[in-house]
């Protein structure tokens, strides 16, 4: 059994963990969100330099808490792609001397496959074949995954906004505080989601050659300014909640609607949903009901392993020594758009 420290980095969250196997020892993570609030997104370069001052104490606090030291560590992994380019290459540069002075072998993954992978930790090892949906503020992307250390393929992706930022960019239009979704989350519970008829985009038999896997959302979000402008400018007060409620089950009928019909083609019985955006309630609500209605096992981890962090990077990394994959020489380089069929870099 390898002792495998994961590091993550791509985003605002810099996250470290051990896994051993498929069992977590410890997760910590730190994030600059806080400081990015008031800009109403994430800053790259406040991103980057906020992981350079946390990577080092959140190292020290992982190994502390699970009463490691650096030289029980077997093997490194840290997520060398997609992301924000500044912010992966501190995290890639801390891994990269961790390996030369330790002298361990390093393996840099990808972060979306990551947050499919942290699922093992949860649930346990993958069955053979499983569907994941990776849904967060970054990406929408439906895979299949044969192995999820060697065997990718992405069978459908978001064609402009990932599902969470679809929310944040209506929460702005609704005056909401930044990030949005959490705030559409909640009044969308108290809403009635057959209020209005928000259109389910790239649904229509038409699409099903090209884009059967496909999804978008930035019609909706058009079509949520329209409904609101045309509320305002009648005078209407707008039903706040309706309109959430409507949006998120617009969002979550897209998503499972493609998502199970993928499972039925591919006759995969197992679905794993991760990403920032798998908190969202609708979703969850949807995915757990249609699933038991298809016959499908739908595998959702708890919250705080589904935003970034340091635990999908370690799961991943773990899968991937497992398989006796070759590390990775130190030369690569991080990779801001990591292609989805690539799992280590
Ligand atoms: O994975 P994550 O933490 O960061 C990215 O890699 O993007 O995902 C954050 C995204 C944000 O867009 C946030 O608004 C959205 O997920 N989000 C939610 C909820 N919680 C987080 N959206 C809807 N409902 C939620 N409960
Ligand atoms: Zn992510």
């Amino acid at each position: 059994m390898a002792l495998v420290l994961g590091i993550e980095s791509t985003c605002d969250e810099t996250g470290v963990a051990l896994v051993e196997d498929t069992e977590l020892l410890v997760d910590v993570t730190a994030s600059s969100m806080d400081e990015h609030a008031r800009f109403g997104g994430i800053v790259p370069e406040v991103a980057s330099r906020a992981h350079l001052e946390a990577f080092l104490p959140t190292l020290d606090e992982a190994l502390t808490r699970a009463g490691k030291t650096l030289s029980d560590v077997d093997a490194i992994a840290v997520a060398a792609g997609p992301g924000l380019v500044g912010s992966l290459t501190v995290g890639n540069a801390a891994a990269k001397s961790l390996a030369v002075a330790l002298g361990k072998p390093l393996h840099g993954v990808n972060h979306v496959i990551g947050h499919a992978a942290v699922d093992e930790l949860v649930h346990g090892e993958f069955p053979e074949k499983v569907m994941a949906l990776v849904v967060s503020g970054g990406h929408t992307s439906l895979l299949k995954i044969d192995d999820v250390a060697t065997q990718v393929t992405e069978l459908g992706h978001t064609l402009d906004d990932a599902a969470g930022e679809a929310f944040d960019k209506v929460g702005r239009l609704l005056e909401l505080p930044y990030p949005g979704g959490p705030h559409i989350d909640r009044l969308a519970r108290e809403g009635d989601p057959t209020a209005i008829p928000f259109p389910r985009a790239l649904t229509a038999p038409k699409f099903q050659d090209k884009h059967a896997y496909d999804f978008s959302f930035s019609g909706l979000k058009t079509a949520v300014a329209r409904w609101v402008e045309r509320e305002r400018d009648a005078g209407r007060e707008i039903p706040l909640e309706d309109v959430a409620a409507s949006f998120a089950d617009a969002v979550a009928d897209v998503l499972m609607l493609k998502t199970l019909n993928a499972c039925r083609e591919h006759d995969i019985d197992t679905l794993v949903i991760g990403g920032g955006f798998s908190a969202n309630s609708q979703l969850r609500e949807m995915a757990v009901k249609r699933g038991e209605e298809a016959g499908i096992d739908v595998r959702i981890p708890p919250i705080r392993y589904c935003t970034d962090n340091g635990a999908m990077i370690a799961a991943l990394g773990a899968a991937v020594v497992r398989r006796g994959v070759a590390p990775n020489a130190l030369d690569y380089g991080v990779d801001s758009s990591m292609p989805l069929t690539r799992v280590v870099a």
